[in-house]
This record gives structure tokens, sequence and C-alpha cells, in this order.
């Protein structure tokens, strides 16, 4: 959550800093700012409430000069989205600039103790204390980056600080405490750049360094160094990242999540890459380098995650028992991490991040690592935090996602869950070579079914029109369906703004049943699987209460057509592999809702792709 830039090289700063806030804006839209040190030493400062284009247009074409400067998209913990909590911050004196991402826990205690000092505050927020606390520092003849060190100890809760001083100019300093705020490095021949996240580096390099927690990066005079807090220098090795500048724009598409739905099919082949062998239909994770006593003494799976990242990790668990037949259980990171979990290195976590940032999954890793559980990984971005916790990471090769609503990241996650519970199941001897050839063979299908399912969206336009203007929906399924329901739901709730629920249909009569009437859609995941005729009957209690029914129904089942009030088709497939093409319709449903009702699809309200506070 936040996004920071931070440059200095040979060009006016203040374009670089826009230019790379304006690809980090999914990552918090409450309010935009920028500050440049200028060739007089005075710093130069601009922030707007708002999206960046407010602090674009207040600029007025007027850009502040100066070659080295940070800047800062906030999404707002403490304090409300206004000017003054805009970031950057800064001392008494003005001559220390601070952009920060995270929360500073114990900032009440702090601010008391430096306003006792007489130090002056001018906005509402947790991040201000830090200016003022390397301002004391730099009174003290420290240099800037030993100033900020000297501040860590005394900041509770994970951070992601940039600063740059008038007292030691020519330098901008990155800190990263916990687990919060990732900062990824970068250099070019016009200069160095740190940044929240790869987008608005993409530009400029594709070599880059990630910050752990406890380390610190120095920017100077083409100069990059990192040291850890306590002052040891650190040789840090730079990642060649695949993405380019181009898959961050939008090209055609009117939004980024219409692209990356459109790109699932492409995304689906990287995910395969290498991991399936056509020619005798087998999977290979060698990649994942698990042992043979890994794979047989395991005897129970816990997947973790968060959001849509969840809702994949309830498949997994689907796929980890009913292919490997290991016991399986999913949970919410942030419910897992405080309620003291059993865990032993018997039991395997898996957990799925795909920004390698979500702090409470972060939380939950360490503490299956305390705990001695192996941990497998998936990820979007090779080398981020998660990364290092887990034993075995598998990238799942989504390329860069920008909507804040994941949707390409869901797909490729749940194409590495399934691939790994193959992997389970045939090495434990579950799965024949029969079986495993055509599980692998439908797999291969899958991304050329998907890019025909995307080449007519009438029906999802056809329902938006109908049903948009509804303000509540209900999602059932049973099985894989349910987890899908799940994902409906919350795709609906968090870019249409209208209230959904997914719910297992077994669990309708429990409760939801009573809020069907004929203002309420009802989105039915009926495919022709073994629980098919369950689903039918749980339609025909809808039908009869007046509902709605959306059903989301195989091609070729004439039954649902006679009792839906609409019908969206999806491929025949096997239970195994309809997930995948169930996913599609949860995200265009919600999609052509956004769009109908003119939401701001890919930034909506409140929400930030990458949660890195809990
Ligand atoms: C946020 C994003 C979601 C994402 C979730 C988990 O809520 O808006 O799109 O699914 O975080 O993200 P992760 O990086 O852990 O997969």
């Amino acid at each position: 959550m936040c996004g920071i830039i931070g440059y200095a090289g040979r060009h006016q700063a203040a374009e670089v800093l826009l230019d790379g806030l304006s690809t980090l804006e999914y990552r918090g839209y409450d309010s935009a700012g920028i500050a440049v040190a200028g060739p007089d030493g005075v710093p130069s400062l601009h922030k707007r409430t708002g999206k960046l284009a407010n602090l674009k247009t207040s600029l007025n074409g007027s850009m502040p000069e100066g070659s080295l400067g940070i800047g800062h998209t906030r999404w707002a913990t403490h304090g409300g989205p206004t000017d003054r909590n805009a970031h950057p911050h800064t001392d008494c004196s003005n001559e220390v600039i601070v952009v920060h991402n995270g929360i500073v826990e114990n900032y009440q205690a702090l601010k008391k103790e430096l306003v006792a000092k007489g130090h002056v505050f001018t906005s509402q927020t947790d991040s201000e204390c830090i200016p003022h606390m390397i301002e004391d520092g730099l009174a003290c003849d420290l240099t800037l980056e030993d100033a900020i060190a000297a501040v860590a100890p005394s900041i509770r809760g994970a951070s992601a600080v940039v600063a740059f001083s008038t007292r030691d100019p020519g330098k901008i300093v990155g800190l990263r405490l916990g687990n919060a705020g990732g900062i990824v490095v970068g250099r070019n021949d016009d200069g160095v750049f740190l940044s929240s996240d790869l987008p608005a580096l993409l530009p400029h390099t594709r070599s880059v360094s990630y910050l752990n927690a406890g380390e610190m990066v120095v920017l100077s005079n083409d100069e990059v160094t990192f040291a850890s807090v306590d002052g040891s220098p650190i040789d840090k090795r730079a990642t060649h990242v695949s993405y380019d500048a181009q898959s961050a724009a939008k090209g055609e598409h009117e939004y980024f999540m219409h692209k990356e739905i459109h790109e699932q099919p492409d995304a689906m082949v990287n995910a395969l890459g290498g991991r399936i062998s056509l020619d005798d239909l087998s999977v290979n994770l060698t990649e994942l380098n698990l042992s043979d006593d890994l794979i047989q003494t395991i005897d129970r799976v816990v997947f973790l995650g968060m959001g849509t990242s969840l809702h994949a990790a309830m498949l997994g668990r689907h796929w980890m028992e009913t292919l490997a037949r290991i016991p399986s259980e999913y949970d919410n990171s942030s419910e897992f991490r405080y309620r003291s979990p059993v865990l032993d290195p018997r039991t395997l976590v898996v957990s799925v991040c795909q920004s390698g940032e979500t702090v409470d999954t972060l939380a939950a890793m360490e503490l299956a690592r305390d705990l001695g559980s192996p941990q497998i990984t998936l990820c979007n971005y090779p080398g981020t935090q998660t990364t290092r916790i887990a034993d075995h990471t598998i990238p799942i090769r989504a390329g860069l996602e920008i909507g804040v609503a994941a949707s390409k990241t869901f797909t490729s996650s749940l194409i590495a869950l399934l691939l790994i519970s193959l992997e389970f199941g045939v090495r434990r001897g579950v799965i024949d070579v029969e079986r495993r050839r055509n599980i692998v063979s439908e797999i291969a299908r899958l991304p050329d079914t998907l890019g025909r399912m995307l080449t007519d969206e009438g029906i999802y336009e056809h329902i938006a029109q109908k049903y948009g203007d509804r303000s509540d929906f209900l999602f059932l399924g049973r099985g894989v369906g349910f987890p899908l329901a799940m994902e409906g739901a919350l795709k609906l709730k968090e870019i249409s703004y209208i209230h959904a629920e997914g719910y297992p249909a077994g669990e309708m009569k429990h409760g939801p049943i009573s809020l069907i009437d004929e203002e309420m859609p009802v989105v039915a995941i009926a495919p022709m699987d073994s629980l098919w005729d369950k689903m039918q009957s749980n339609i025909s209690e809808v039908q009869a209460r007046g509902g709605n029914i959306i059903a989301v129904a195989s091609e070729g089942d004439t039954q649902i057509a006679g009792i839906a009030d609409d019908v969206i088709t999806i491929p025949t497939s096997s239970e195994v592999t309809n997930p995948l093409l169930l996913s599609l319709p949860m995200q265009l449903i919600a999609y052509h809702i956004g769009v109908r009702r003119g939401c701001d699809i890919d930034q909506p309200r409140n929400l930030a792709k990458t949660v890195t506070v809990e």
C-alpha cells in the first residue's frame, strides 16, 4: 500500500517522479506528492488530495527544477485523505523530506515525546514522526543514513522510509523495516532509482535489487550502496526481470483489468512452460526441488492466502485432497497467524501471495517457519520477501498485473496449485499413468479453451444491462464451485460496489434463502460435475422463490436452460480443470457490471493492490 519513488540523476526529477507515480497509483490513490531538491538547495514540495491528476493539474506545467527527488501516492491509514496528510512530510525547518509506506504503530508515544521536545506537527499522520526524529539525528551531526538508521529501532511496525535532506545533500536514503513496503532499486546511465514496485522502474531498467527487512540503500552520484541497518555493508546481486514497460501499458483495452483478463491464455502458457511435457503428458516441477523424503513424509497440507489468493488456496486444498489424497486445509493468513496453529515438520504450508508482500501472509509464513514446517510459496515477482521465507518458490509467471482486482494472477496461481497437487499425487503413487496423462492433456488444452471463451463478451454485457442496477447479488456453488462463488462475489464487491455474498449452495437453506426475492440475482455455478444434480435442486429452490438465476453451466446442458433466466456456458471440462474455466465468468460478470455502473475499474475506492499493513 502506498507507492514510493525516488530518483537522482541527469534528468529533471519531477518528470521522472510523476511518470513513476502514474505507474504506482494502483497501490493507493488518496493523495499524491513530490519533493525535489532545488538547485539553490531549497526543497520544492507539492502535494494534493485525490489522484495524481490533481497534483499534475496543480503544478499547471510549472515543474519544480532539480535532479533529485522523491514522490508518494497514498493509501490513507492514519489521518484522512487531505492535502496536509499527503506525503512527503517534513521536519520543523523543511530540511528533512520523507515519504513512508506502512504504519508507525507507536506513533502516539513518539509524537508525544517529539512535541515535548518542541517539534511542531502539521498533519494527523503517523508518518510525520519520522522526519522529526531524523531531524534530531542530523542536529547531532549524523549523516542522513546514520540518522535514519538511528531512528529505526524506535519505529514499531513494518515500514518503508525514503528520505533526502538539505543538511546532507545529494543523496536519497531508503530503509525497509519488517515486512511491509518493499523497496526495489535500479540504475541506468541516466541515474539511480528506487520504488515500491517494479512498474515505476521498468521504463528505466530491468535489472533490479530488492531491499530485505532491516536493510538500507543510499542513492547518490550514480552510486547505489546497500547496508544493513546496523551499518554493515551488503553486496547485493541484481535480479533481471523479464517484464518490460510495454506490459505496463493498457494497449487497446479501456482498463488494465480487461487487458489482464484477456492475457490469461498467454499467462497460462507461461505458467505451464517447462512444467508439463506434451511428449509423455507428464508433470515436471524439478525447479521446486522437492525431495522424495518431503513428498513422502508430509501428512498434512495447509494452504494460506488473503483476498483472491485465499480463494486460490481453497482450490489448492481441493486439488491436494482429490489428487494426492493428503489431508488438507486452507486458512486466511490474518486469522492463522494469531490463532496458535498446530504445525510441525510433517505439515507442508503452501502460501499463495502473488505480490510477495502481503503483510499477513508474510507473518503467517514466518510463524510456520518458526514452527518447523516446510513451505512452498507461489509468487509473481522473483526476489520478493515471501520467496526468502519459503523453502521452495514456484513463480506463477502471470506478468505484471496493474488492475487492483486480481484476474490473471488468480488463474496463474490456480495452474501452479494444480501442478503441485499433481506432482504430489504422481510421486506418492496416488495417480496412475493413465490418469496423469488425461489430466495433463486437459491442462494443456486450457489456454486454447480460455482463448475461445474470450472471443465474445455479449452475454456479460447483456447481464450487466439487465442486473447492473441491483443492490445485492448471491453467488452459489458446490465443490470447486464454492471458492469460485466466493471469488465471483469478491470481484463484484470490489469493482462494482454491489453487495454480494458467496455461499456453498448447500448452506443456502440455513439463512441466505430468506433474502431471495424477485430483486435478487443469484449466480449459480453449476458445471456438469459430480454435484450437478445437487446444484439443479438448489437452483430450483431459488426459482421457486422468484430469484433471478444467472447460471454458469457446461455447454450442452439443456436442463439448465429451462430453469435459468440467463445462462453463461463454459466448454465441457473435467472437475479437475473446471475451476480454471469458471474463473473467467466470475471476472467478466463483475467487470461488465462495474463498467456499466461507471466505476473506477482499475482503482476501486478504498482498495489497494498490495496490502502491506494489517
Ligand atoms: C489485495 C488485492 C487483491 C489480492 C490480495 C492478496 O486485496 O486487492 O487483488 O488478491 O491483496 O494479494 P497477494 O499479493 O497476497 O496475492
